[in-house]
């Protein structure tokens, strides 16, 4: 494959890691750091920003530093640069002082392509002074958001790395992160000495979208039974993450769906440091598994095949949602983002907001990452666009989210909005009185349970003036006047009270538009995703293949102790199941395959293939 006028990185590219092509702005950045540049990357969750570090540090002469927060997962990433052929290694509290020493022996000898370093390692003088003895090539700084000091992963040691520069001012510095706003990313910049105005220094920022992931927003009608629909009817046997708000809410879901047939695995902080990481592993090598889990789960989790991340519960902010719905589908087949969300999560984060600590600025801040997630799901528009947009990035109608597939109505709310509103201000100023939105709804409805309340003036008696509207249309609306700031949340009860903005509408003064659900749910949206071609089609006479050779990786990969996905992707043991190659230079023209892999495994996959 090589020939002399292939540029080196593309030759690594297809020689070590047996892809055939980079993908979008993967060329510019490898070939500017390789030359010796400094660079900061802005790229989605399983974009592909290894690569960006770890073919200069094939290139260039010496040893590519990796400094990276997430400990438990470097024995995996280093086990799957082996299996790739490159020389790797890492230093981090894990291990003891003879595994360390053979390390730093191999590193100080030149016997190392990437060595990846937990940044508290920096803090130590052995380290500093080890990095003097040793020959460096590049210093890659992943998850550089850690470096954030309002990022929700802060991590102080990364406030060190700024000295990098200083320290060993020759050496290139590629810092890297999926947080894709403006001012982290200035944050960042200023932080790490990393001014795009900087001489050599450069800023690169892809497309954020994830074309392959599609994107669906839901109400909460049932959330365990949606759950178990939508893993039963579109997601069997698939691999994927269900985010849950609470511990308690973990531990409960997990044990609904096991079951209910479907293997799954709790994860949050208040699990035992073993218990974790034993369910993080098996659901990193083990097919199919479910993890349900706080958002404590998932940072830098290089799981190629999760097919599907659902939301029980509202997340806080876009940016917290983009990261975790992020984690599915980075080997770019189609896969699911879903969220399911309800009046109660609302009533729920509003409460916890007001409740909660911090200042009055702090507050609004939080306040507004909830009202721009709230603006997502109750959008008419592409999700996706909405998303980007939201990243500051243009985007057009995309055909693979709920909106586009089938898409709501949006209609006139006023008259409903008005029902609502006067109702909690009648209550208020007759009765003294606050109630909470099944109670108004009753009311509305004329139900039986809501006469207790007694009116002064029988003329202005709200009893069944909304008979129109079915409850779960009410609740519906009460969700979007609470999204809209239309209504608000009294904190210690979840009481619902007029705001400021209600009195437009009471007066007629301004008009309320809502979103109506259009009467799916899923089957059209889940048919769709179906009908959608993946990038690499799987033929139904393929598709036995496909499950012998996965087979054969998941016995390979417990023989050898690695995750399942180390040996080969599910889209390569796709791609061969489809062309079939019958000789191992058939093989190696398959996307993942390269020289390493193919001289390690090809005899066993063209046996797995005839048998
Ligand atoms: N040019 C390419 N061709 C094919 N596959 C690629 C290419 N570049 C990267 N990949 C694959 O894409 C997947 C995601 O890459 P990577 O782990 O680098 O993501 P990331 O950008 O670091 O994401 P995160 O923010 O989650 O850490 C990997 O499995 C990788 O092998
Ligand atoms: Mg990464
Ligand atoms: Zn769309």
């Amino acid at each position: 494959m090589t020939s002399p006028e292939t540029p080196e990185t593309l030759d690594v590219l297809r020689r070590v890691f047996g892809y055939d092509a980079f993908r979008d702005g993967q060329r510019e950045i490898i070939e500017h750091v390789s030359a010796g540049g400094d660079a900061l990357v802005l790229m989605p969750t399983g974009g592909g920003k290894s690569l960006c570090y770890q073919i200069p540090a094939l290139v260039r002469k010496g040893t590519g530093i990796v400094i990276s927060p997430l400990i438990a997962l470097m024995q995996d990433q280093v086990d799957a640069l082996r299996t790739l052929g490159v020389q790797a290694g890492f230093l981090n509290s894990t291990q003891d002082l003879d595994e360390r020493r053979v390390v730093e022996a191999q590193f100080v000898a030149g016997e190392l392509d990437l060595l990846y370093l937990a940044p508290e390692r920096l803090r130590l003088p052995a380290t500093v002074d080890l990095l003097d003895r040793a020959n460096v090539s590049l210093f890659a700084i992943d998850e550089a958001h850690c470096v954030s000091q309002w990022g929700h992963d802060f991590r102080p040691d990364y406030l060190m790395l700024s000295g990098l520069h200083e320290r060993w001012p020759d050496v290139p510095r590629i810092a890297l992160t999926a947080t894709a706003t403006e001012a982290t990313r200035h944050e960042i910049a200023t932080r790490l000495n990393l001014d795009a105005t900087a001489p050599n220094t450069r800023h690169f920022v892809a497309s954020f979208d994830r074309p392959n992931i599609q994107y669906r927003i839901e109400p909460k009608t049932d959330a365990k039974r949606q759950l178990l629909r939508l893993l039963q009817t579109e997601h069997k046997d698939d691999a994927g993450i269900v985010y849950c708000l609470s511990r308690n809410s973990v531990e409960k879901h997990a044990a609904f769906l096991t079951e209910n047939g479907i293997e799954a695995l709790p994860y949050h902080a208040g699990l035992d440091a073993q218990t974790r990481a034993a369910n993080q592993a098996r659901f990193l090598r083990e097919d199919g598994l479910v993890i349900v889990a706080t958002i404590a789960f998932g940072m830098g989790i290089d799981k190629p095949d999760v097919r599907f991340v659902a939301h029980l519960d509202l997340p806080k902010s876009v940016e917290g949602y983009y990261q975790e719905t992020g984690r599915a589908g980075r080997d770019g087949l189609p896969s699911t983002a879903w969220l399911a969300y309800g009046l109660q999560d609302v009533v729920n984060l509003r409460k916890m907001i007001d409740g909660g600590e911090g200042d009055a600025a702090f507050r609004r801040r939080q306040t507004q990452h909830l009202d721009a997630m709230l603006a997502l799901c109750e959008t008419v528009e592409c999700r996706r666009v909405h998303l980007l947009n939201y990243f500051g990035q243009p985007g057009a109608p995309c055909g693979n989210c709920d909106t586009c597939l089938t898409p709501p109505e949006s209609w006139d709310a006023t008259v409903a909005a008005q029902k609502v509103l006067s109702v909690i201000v009648r209550l208020d100023r007759e009765r003294r009185q606050k109630f909470g939105a099944g109670h108004i709804i009753d009311i509305l409805l004329g139900k039986k349970s809501a006469k207790v309340i007694q009116f002064d003036h029988d003329s202005l008696k709200p009893f069944g003036v909304g008979t129109e509207l079915r409850e779960v249309e009410w609740r519906a609306v009460v969700r979007q006047l609470l999204a809209q700031g239309l209504i608000a949340v009294e904190s210690n009860h979840g009481t619902l009270l007029q705001t400021e903005a209600s009195a437009d509408v009471l007066r007629g003064q301004r008009k309320v538009m809502m979103r109506r659900e259009p009467d799916r749910p899923t089957p059209k949206a889940a048919k769709a995703a179906k009908d959608r071609k993946p990038p690499i089609d799987l033929a139904p006479e393929a598709a036995p293949l496909f499950e012998r050779l996965r087979a054969w990786r998941a016995a390979t990969a417990k023989e050898q102790g690695v995750p399942a996905y180390v040996i080969f992707h599910d889209a390569t043991l796709r791609e061969i199941a489809t062309a079939l190659p019958s000789t191992l230079t058939e093989l190696s023209q398959i996307n993942g395959v390269g020289e390493n892999k193919l001289a390690k495994y090809g005899e066993d996959v063209l046996k797995t293939l005839t048998e």
